[in-house]
């Protein structure tokens, strides 16, 4: 298996109903895991880029998610819109998607 350039971690988790933390799961991040999933395959990216889907990644009130390395950013309140931007711009190009960034004190 060669080495990807780029590993994506989008958070998959889910939480009960009322749970304090919420969860990603609670705010759409099925349908950014499936939006990244199918656009790694259209793009057949399997030998550049590695898309795992993950537990809770930590600051749960921004979510859903999503940590590329190496680069180790964090991006928060992804949707599946937004997807083909991170995939065209950092993923394929390596500039940051400026407004998708957590801010420095939560990541
Ligand atoms: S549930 Fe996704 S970051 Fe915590």
């Amino acid at each position: 298996m060669a080495k990807p350039a780029r590993h994506v971690f989008v958070c998959s988790q889910n939480r009960p109903a009322g749970h304090s933390r919420g969860s990603c799961g609670q705010k759409g991040c099925a349908e950014v895991v499936d939006e990244f999933m199918k656009q790694w395959q259209d793009r057949q990216l399997f030998t550049q880029v590695a898309v795992t889907s993950t537990g809770c990644l930590g600051p749960c009130n921004v979510g859903p998610s999503v940590v590329i390395y190496p680069e180790g950013v964090m991006y928060g309140n992804v949707t599946k819109g937004d997807v083909g931007e991170i995939f065209d711009q950092h993923l394929l190009s390596g500039k940051l998607v400026e407004r998708l960034l957590v801010s420095a004190g939560i990541w």
